[in-house]
């Protein structure tokens, strides 16, 4: 379903959520997620988990690459990369599909972990009948 992605630009996605899942934050959970968003411009902005003491003050590695792409001017996602080093894929969590929603309701979304398995779809559906900017006319 990536095929209108480059081998390439896939590549270099996967490259650097892996590298950011390196520097996750997360003494407490002990699971690693890194992410990495691909702009409508070709930008690849990357992000891990950081927790919290305070639990609840958690914020996912999807989000922080997503307001990593925001703050370097990035309003499109064009494709979402989450690796974990599972066995299995793991998939944005409901609050990530939200977030990712605002900026890139129709991006690809691929999660690939250390085992041959792939999770490969669109926001379209992971997050169906979404609520989004468009319900607020913009
Ligand atoms: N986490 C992510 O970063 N992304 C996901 O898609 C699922 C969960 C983080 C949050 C927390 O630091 C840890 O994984 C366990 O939930």
């Amino acid at each position: 379903m990536i095929a209108d992605l480059e081998a390439a630009t896939l590549a270099e996605l996967i490259a650097a959520a892996k590298e950011a899942s390196k520097r996750a934050y997360s003494p407490y959970s002990r699971f690693r997620v890194g992410a990495a968003i691909l702009t409508a411009q070709g930008a690849i902005h990357s992000g891990c988990n950081v927790e919290n003491a305070s639990y609840g003050l958690t914020v996912c590695a999807e989000r922080n690459a997503v307001f990593r792409a925001v703050a370097h001017g990035s309003l499109s996602i064009r494709a979402v990369v989450v690796y974990t080093p599972t066995p299995t894929p793991t998939a944005p969590c409901g609050a990530c599909r939200q977030v990712i929603n605002e900026f890139g309701p129709a991006a690809r979304v691929l999660c690939v972990c250390d085992g041959p398995d792939r999770l490969d779809t669109t926001m379209a559906a992971l997050l169906p009948d979404a609520f989004g900017p468009m319900n607020l006319g913009r």
